[in-house]
């Protein structure tokens, strides 16, 4: 459906899609007040006109760059598809942060066919850094081949990792992977957008990133993004679920995947 040449023009022009995003979250940053969220549910689990304007922004554009794509997005301001030829969006991933003007966060859009990622952009607007991968092309930060970090011992690794917004029941065994890599690491790191955490893992500055209970819109552009950068990503008992290896993530460098997967089959 798809040739090299389709999906790399195709990356390239989702790029500029979200830099326009990038632009415009920016302008609003500015003159955000914590009085314009609404809260989705849970306390800490917000949502702004940001959020929701970036997504209808974002669907104009691609709806014609592909018309016969369906749309799996976090806001669902359209009709949505699960399955099939789709876009899997977050539009503002990295909410909390934005709504407190601390600036990391990041547009995060991928196509996906059933589970298969076909390419991903994952833009962070405020140091106008944006990473993106197609299938069998590569990885790139802005035109830049990534290439994830070649640290093969957890002793000299840096990781990050994220709090979701509900520890299902699993708070005990999360809070104990988290002391344990305290311990065992160069240090642990909480951003507060994974798509970031995961492009940061396909350039080296990160040696892991992990996570649970995300959605698929939170990893499918990161997932891309780090195995194009020849990075692994599975899930905690290193088995792969395409865009639903969001509800347990492990991306890696190549170096230190195993030592991972040896520490949640332990701890987890
Ligand atoms: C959240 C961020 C955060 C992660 C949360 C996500 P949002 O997405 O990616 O880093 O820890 O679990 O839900 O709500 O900012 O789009
Ligand atoms: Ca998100
Ligand atoms: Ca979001």
């Amino acid at each position: 459906m798809f040739n090299q040449e389709k999906l790399q023009k195709l990356t390239l022009q989702v790029t500029k899609l979200a830099r326009e995003a990038g632009d415009f979250q920016l302008r609003e940053l500015k003159n955000f007040e914590l009085s314009k969220i609404e809260q989705k549910g849970r306390s800490n689990d917000l949502v702004s006109y940001v959020d929701k304007e970036t997504e209808k922004l974002l669907i104009e554009t691609l709806q014609k760059l592909v018309p016969d794509a369906g749309f799996e997005t976090e806001e669902g301001t359209i009709e949505q598809s699960k399955t099939g030829l789709r876009w899997v969006i977050d539009p503002l991933d990295g909410t909390t942060n934005f709504l407190h003007k601390l600036p990391l966060f990041s547009i995060s859009i991928a196509l996906a066919n059933n589970e298969e990622i076909l390419l991903g952009v994952v833009h962070e607007p405020s140091r106008n850094e944006c990473f993106y991968a197609w299938k069998d092309g590569g990885a790139y930060m802005n035109g830049e081949r990534l290439e994830t970090s070649k640290i093969d011992s957890l002793h000299e690794s840096l990781i990050a990792t994220g709090f979701p917004y509900s520890l299902r029941g699993k708070a005990e065994q999360y809070f104990s992977l988290i002391r344990h890599f305290v311990e065992t690491t160069h240090g642990v790191r909480r951003l507060g957008s994974a798509a970031i955490d995961m492009c940061y893992v396909a350039c080296g500055r990160f040696e892991a990133y992990f996570e649970f209970n995300l959605k698929p819109w939170d990893v499918a552009a990161g997932i891309i993004i780090v195995r194009e950068a020849g990075g692994i990503v599975t899930n905690y008992s290193g088995g792969s679920d395409g865009c639903h290896t969001a509800e347990e993530i492990c991306a890696t460098g190549k170096g230190i995947h195993s030592a991972m997967i040896e520490t949640f089959k332990k701890i987890w």
